[in-house]
């Protein structure tokens, strides 16, 4: 199917060793039906060359600002503007220093900063520049600056190093294209509050009550929900993600207490929350101030309290907005996440369960069903969390009155 047919790429590469990559992502943005124009650094020339480019694409290639032959000015405005989506894969460590900082000194960053169109980069680099505080320093202005990041993978690298580094594969950015197109700013003008992560229930200053929550299921859906227009108030328990995303307001906290004071405050002024957070449900009665010491007893009693339900608090005074949940089982999931939507007054439940090794905690996919209170579920296939929260927010979408 030609799911980019129509479309406009500007294909930017850069030089580094996973430019041969990109002629096969330029076959499959031609195959899916895009017209594409390659910019290509100077450096970018020496790892492929403009002819196997231009043949793929069916044009000229554009590197300089000014052609070899007929010294005719290519204008990087006019690239800009005739741009629906611009791509640079792979984006190396300079490339992404000079866009971060708006060095506007060739071809390629010129044509980046006359775009009008949204900007996607798949970097490309060894492990420890993509590790350097002035490339995650980039980044980071970057996502700000609006710029999708299509994250390094981990694998083998062409100095023959392991790590994160490697470029991501050409259909996995063809799939993040495709999505970009396919997606609809369907969730301008809600605010949503999303809870991730786990809780920490501090026992004393050095030891905690806690759960293996990654947070990236939460973060998953807040990245989505904002991609489709959303004002998104993302309440988190210690994750180690980032997101930078200009509609996301990011709250840090660490227990249940401080997460239900801050979801509480955000859920006055929004339409839906989701609740995808691993709330303790105990905290010991007392932190103690000072460490624990090792006593001469074999046993330490530890004597916990119940924490607020955040569900069942924000149920209680929801109104008109929508209610969320997740249900995480190990046992008699179906029937236990029913009664959790029921007890809690959730408008849906979102059950994932433990037996399923594609799904839970510190995963990157999920395998879930969503049931409704209208007596309706879907169960879905095991995915990618970024494809759950797209399925999540549908079905938020579709609820009556939203
Ligand atoms: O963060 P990841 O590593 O990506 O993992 C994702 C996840 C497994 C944490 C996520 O998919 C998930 O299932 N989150 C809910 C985990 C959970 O605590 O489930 P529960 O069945 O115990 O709670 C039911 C619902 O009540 C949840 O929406 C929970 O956020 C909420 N709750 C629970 C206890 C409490 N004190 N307050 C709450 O609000």
């Amino acid at each position: 199917m030609q799911t980019l047919k129509g479309k406009h790429i500007v294909l930017g590469i850069t030089g580094g060793i996973a430019a041969y990559k990109s002629a096969y992502l330029l076959r499959l943005f031609i195959k899916a039906g895009a017209e594409v124009q390659v910019v290509i650094t100077p450096n970018g020339k020496e790892f492929i060359t403009p002819a196997t480019l231009a043949a793929l694409s069916g044009k000229p290639v554009v590197s300089e600002f000014f052609a070899a032959n007929t010294g005719e000015w290519h204008s990087h405005v006019d690239l800009g503007l005739w741009s629906d989506l611009m791509v640079i894969a792979p984006a190396t460590a300079s490339t992404i220093g000079k866009m971060a900082n708006g060095i506007a000194d060739n071809m390629l960053i010129t044509t980046y900063l006359s775009a009008k169109s949204p900007v996607m980069i798949a970097p490309a680099m060894d492990l420890d520049m993509w590790a350097h505080p002035s490339t995650q320093r980039n980044i980071a202005t970057l996502e700000h600056d609006g710029v999708e990041i299509i994250q390094p993978a981990s694998g083998e690298l062409a100095s023959h190093l392991t790590g994160r580094g490697r470029m991501e594969e050409p259909e996995e950015i063809l799939r993040r294209v495709e999505l970009h197109f396919s997606r609809k700013e369907s969730l301008c003008g809600k605010r949503i509050l999303v809870t991730a992560g786990p809780t920490y229930e501090d026992i004393d200053p050095v030891r905690f009550i806690g759960n293996y929550s990654s947070g990236k299921m939460g973060f998953a859906i807040a990245e989505e929900a904002a991609a489709r227009g959303a004002e998104i108030t993302l309440v988190t328990g210690p994750v180690a993600l980032h997101t930078e995303h200009p509609g996301i307001k990011r709250i840090d906290v660490r227990s249940a207490r401080q997460m239900l004071e801050a979801a509480e405050k955000a859920f006055a002024d929004c339409d839906a929350a989701i609740l995808s957070a691993a709330v303790a449900d105990y905290a010991p009665e007392h932190r103690h101030e000072t460490k624990l010491k090792r006593e001469k007893t074999d046993c330490l009693d530890l004597k916990l309290v119940r924490n607020p339900d955040i569900a069942a608090v924000l149920g209680m005074i929801k109104g008109e907005r929508k209610l969320v949940g997740f249900a995480l089982e190990t046992d008699n999931e179906h029937d236990n996440a029913i009664g959790k939507m029921k007890k809690k007054g959730l408008d849906m439940i979102v059950l994932n369960s433990l037996r399923n090794p594609l799904a839970g905690f510190n995963k990157n996919t999920n395998q879930v069903t969503i049931i409704k209170t209208d007596g309706t579920e879907k169960e879905y296939p095991a995915k990618d969390k970024r494809d759950v929260a797209g399925d999540i927010l549908d079905q938020l979408e579709s609820l009556p009155g939203f």
